[in-house]
């Protein structure tokens, strides 16, 4: 099964530019890239930050950009987002009991977990009391799962972006939960950071991907500021195999040259024009 990861979209009200370049322009490409090129994944995930000030029209130019793109998408808001303008953009887009962007579904044999971790006006991460019992029953409904959210759950080093990971109170519950269920959870996958982050947590692999916008720079000494640059976009192609993952980051925007190389046994020996 192959499974697109995209994050951090920051779509603009249009005409307006973010971090010095056209999100939507940058977006537009990601998904011409994956209609092009993987076309038989099963879904395009996209964590959060679909609007960059969770403007209404920003949603409605998501909305439009989505329509014709020919493989499933799910959604999931991150902290530039807007819940309710959100759900007035996508009045049918599933939510839980308690209003939060919560919903599940089964793909093959795992639960796919797409978890609500936004705080009302605040950058950070928040799992309060209701969103913990909604993962903890879709986590023991379930032999296998795959949870995907916003905001890095834990902090990862760096001391200015761990101030907006799940804020600090929250990481026990989650972890716990995490540590409680670690057997049948294969992955967790989440935006927020504009980077690629891997590693594990109590146990389970996690991995983040960059933005289709502006990237960050890993600072591990900064305090206070976030640091970011134009480099390259990037998403991912995620390929499940039964509990098996591999991830390729796709760097989609590329124009410069593209150089080849064959890969057969009589390949290995230094070109002649260059040995002269
Ligand atoms: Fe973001």
């Amino acid at each position: 099964m192959k499974i697109i990861h995209i994050s951090d979209i920051h779509l603009t009200v249009p005409g307006e530019e973010m971090g010095g370049l056209d999100p939507h322009v940058r977006f537009a490409r990601a998904l011409a890239h994956a209609a092009e090129n993987h076309a038989d994944a099963a879904r395009v995930i996209i964590t959060g930050d679909l609007a960059h000030w969770g403007e209404r029209t920003a949603y409605e130019a998501l909305r439009k950009a989505l329509a014709d793109l020919p493989i499933p998408v799910r959604l999931l808001i991150g902290n530039h987002d807007d819940r309710s303008c959100f759900l007035s953009v996508f009045p049918d887009h599933p939510v839980d009991a308690n209003g939060f962007v919560n919903h599940a579904e089964t793909i093959g044999k795992a639960r796919f977990i797409y978890l609500d971790s936004v705080g009302e006006r605040t950058h950070a991460g928040h799992f309060c009391a209701a969103r913990r019992a909604w993962l903890a029953t879709e986590l023991a409904a379930c032999d296998r799962a795959r949870i995907f959210l916003h905001h890095n759950p834990m902090p990862v080093g760096l001391p200015a972006e761990d101030r907006i990971a799940l804020v600090a109170k929250d990481r026990g519950p989650f972890r716990d939960l995490i540590t409680e269920h670690a057997a049948r959870i294969d992955y967790i996958h989440f935006g927020h950071v504009h980077a690629p982050i891997h590693g594990r947590l109590a146990g389970v692999p996690f991995a983040s991907v960059p933005s289709t916008g502006n990237q960050s720079i890993p600072d591990l000494n900064e305090p206070d500021l976030l640091k970011g640059a134009p480099m390259d976009p990037a998403y991912a192609v995620v390929l499940i195999d039964g509990r098996d993952t591999t991830i390729h980051q796709i760097p989609f925007a590329w124009d410069g040259p593209v150089l080849t190389a064959g890969t057969g046994w009589e390949d290995w020996a230094k070109p002649v024009e260059a040995a002269e």
